[in-house]
Formats: structure tokens, sequence, C-alpha cells
């Protein structure tokens, strides 16, 4: 069977990465969580108290910057400079602010190129805002995934409340359309699906009603 490449899109909360892992696990491929990159270096960045709008200074921060995203037995693994940061980038100041550092132009051209060269052999699952229309164009299986923004909260809440984390429903619904809002209006590389991507609705599928409909689209190109 050939080896692909399959680039999972869509707003925040969708449920890109849960069914990006069942998708690379079943295929035995490998998947890189793009959105964890710009989280680790919007971690490092708040950490030193840089102004997230100083691109020049990100740019050059990114550049001293060292981000691995390691497969283990727990799981992937984030590593910031050699240091697991896994649990602190889904913290509540760096979901707030990541779309903040992902908008610059500068920031987002060498994060493009390392996914590039992470992704440099088929066979991987990438996801994003950007796979399917400027990381990796080319893509065999482009998915684009929605869903609406009360059941996005609303998954995220249950999520927390399983975690133990202290969690407001209104509150996350808040910051979705937020960080979707940004994602969606920055000028380079928007949240936008590609021409040639399909659509999932996911608000009334189940997680594994979704892996089946990216895993069908794609048995019908290898
Ligand atoms: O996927 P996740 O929600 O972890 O992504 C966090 C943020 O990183 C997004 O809201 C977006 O601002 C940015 N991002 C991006 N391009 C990607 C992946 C993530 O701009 N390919």
């Amino acid at each position: 069977k050939k080896k692909i490449a399959i680039a999972i899109d869509g707003p925040a909360a969708a449920g890109k990465s849960t069914v990006a892992k069942i998708v690379a696990y079943e295929l035995s491929y490998i998947y890189i969580d793009t959105g964890a990159m710009y989280r680790a270096l919007t971690l490092k960045a708040t950490n030193q108290s840089l102004a997230l709008e100083d691109e020049t200074s990100l740019a050059k921060l990114l550049q001293d910057t060292k981000i691995e995203l390691k497969q283990s037995n727990e799981g992937q693994r984030v590593l910031l400079d050699g240091e697991d940061v896994t649990l602190e980038i889904r913290s509540q100041i760096v979901t707030n602010n990541v779309s903040y550092v992902a908008k610059h132009k500068a920031i987002r051209e060498e994060m493009v190129a390392r996914q590039q060269s992470l992704a440099n052999y088929r066979g991987v699952v990438m996801d994003g805002r950007d796979i399917g229309t400027h990381v990796l164009p080319d893509a065999e299986v482009k998915i684009f995934l929605i869903a609406s923004v009360e059941e996005r909260a609303k998954r995220r809440y249950e999520e927390n409340v399983q975690k133990g984390f202290p969690s407001d429903l209104e509150e996350l619904k808040k910051e979705i359309e937020q960080r979707d809002l940004i994602d969606s209006k920055r000028e380079v590389a928007p949240l936008l699906k590609a021409e040639d991507a399909i659509e999932i609705d996911t608000t009334s599928l189940t997680i594994d009603q979704v892996a089946q409909k990216i895993l069908e689209a794609v048995y019908d190109v290898i």
C-alpha cells in the first residue's frame, strides 16, 4: 500500500487532534500536531514577558528555540529546548495568546519550513489551520473538520471536567470564538478550507464515526 500525507484542518476544538491520532494509529503513520509548535513558542514568549506584537523579537526567539514532538508510550510529548512542556502548552494563558503569536508572517514562514521538513516523507497525518492550504498543499487527502461553536465548547468543557480542571462553558465559548476570529481574519495563511478538502461536520458524529469517514477517504486513494 502506498503511503500518503493526510492534512486535517479546522477551527479550534473541532476534534482534529483526537481523530488525527486515531487515523495515524490505524495506518501506522506519524502524527504531527502543528498547533503544539505555535503553543510551545507562545509559552516561551510569555515566560519571557515578550510583547506578542513584536514580530522581530518573536522571530529571533524562534531562531533560538528547539521544538520537538516525541512519540512515547504515554502519547505525544512536546519538548521545548529539551524540557517537557506537554501540559503547560494547554494552559489558559497559552491558549488565549497563541493566535497573536501565530499571526506573524516571519513566525509562520519558519514554522511552515520546520513542519515541511518533519513531514518530508509520506505516512504522515498533520493537523492545524493551514496544512491543506500551505504546509502540505499536495497532501493526497485533505480534511476540513467543523462543528458548531456550542458543540465544541461543550466537548472542551466535558474534557476539562474529566481532567478535574475548573471550567466555565460560556467562557470557553467566548475563547473559542475569539481564537477562530483571529485565526480566520489574519493576513498570512488564515484558517481556510482548501478547495480540494473534504468537509466533515462533526456536530452530531462520534469520534469513531469521524475517524471512519477519514479512513474511507484514505482507503479510496491508497
Ligand atoms: O490546534 P491548536 O488549537 O492547538 O492550535 C493553537 C493555535 O495555533 C491556533 O489557534 C492558531 O492560532 C495556531 N495555529 C496556526 N496554524 C497551525 C496550527 C495552529 O496558526 N497550522
